[in-house]
């Protein structure tokens, strides 16, 4: 069984740089026959965490999709983790996000022998109602799956480099977050956590579970305006194959795709990252 994760779509009708990317991306996508489920992985939208008028547009776009298709927010479609953000994660923003999309979290058992779990790791962290409604949910949807396994799919990466890591919330989950989620991967066997958000690939082994960094299809960084990060520079798609054991992924880069930095549009599109 395979799942395609489309991570980092960034498209928006009032900057449509990505869009091309997106539209052949959905087009691989759809010539496959082995594909069963489709993953949008977050930040579908560039700028819909500010304009209504993106996220209606992701929504739309997401129709040209085949296969039977999930997804998840991130930090560009409905605000960021730290509270003193511009564009905090809240209320509004996710009722906004709801309102086209349906919950920002979920659990799926449409493959057989697997609960795939989506949570909006956008919340976590924030002391919001949501997020404390989220953790009953992902609790409750952990103690039901029977003899399923389970996988964990959420924007924004566990961490860059370690577990015990200083708290980035511009890039990662904080410390209270990603303790409480270690010790649910731990404790139910969490055979992978598939993430987004960094625009790099990575597949790696830990001795609590696999984490899977997917490809975006938008842009990429440089290293240099980056923390130190595992990985891979790569755009494209990732396909998961779910065996009855494990969950590995391939990082699939094709012809077509244009292939830039988001630095060198100099601020015009978005800022370039922050280093730390
Ligand atoms: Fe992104
Ligand atoms: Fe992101």
């Amino acid at each position: 069984m395979k799942i395609a994760v489309l991570s980092d779509p960034h498209i928006g009708s009032t900057n449509p740089v990505f869009v091309p990317n997106w539209e052949k991306v959905v087009a691989h996508v759809n010539t496959r026959k082995d594909i069963s489920l489709a993953v949008v992985l977050g930040d579908l939208t560039l700028f819909g965490s500010e304009r209504e008028e993106d996220l209606l547009f992701g929504r739309n776009a997401l129709e040209a999709l085949n296969p039977p298709c999930l997804v998840l927010p991130g930090n560009h479609d409905v605000g960021d983790i730290a509270r003193e953000s511009h564009q905090p994660s809240n209320a509004e923003r996710l009722s906004l996000w709801e309102t086209q999309y349906g919950p920002s979290q979920w659990h799926s058992d449409v493959l057989a022998g697997w609960r795939l779990i989506g949570l909006n790791s956008q919340i976590i962290g924030t002391g919001l109602p949501e997020e404390t409604a989220q953790w009953q949910a992902f609790d409750e949807a952990l103690a039901t799956r029977g003899t399923r396994k389970a996988v964990l799919f959420t924007h924004m990466p566990l961490f860059l480099n370690s577990w015990e890591e200083v708290d980035r919330p511009a890039w990662a989950l904080m410390t209270e977050g990603r303790n409480r989620l270690r010790r649910l991967i731990v404790d139910h066997d969490i055979r992978a956590v598939v993430t987004g958000h960094m625009h790099r690939t990575a597949q790696i082994d830990l001795p609590e579970t696999r984490l899977i960094w997917c490809a975006a299809s938008s842009f990429l960084t440089y290293d240099h305006s980056m923390p130190s990060q595992p990985g891979e520079a790569l755009l494209g798609v990732t396909i998961l194959t779910l065996s009855n054991a494990e969950i590995s992924a391939e990082f699939i880069a094709f012809d077509g795709l244009m292939i830039s930095h988001i630095e060198d549009y100099n601020g015009t599109i978005y800022r370039s990252p922050a280093k730390e």
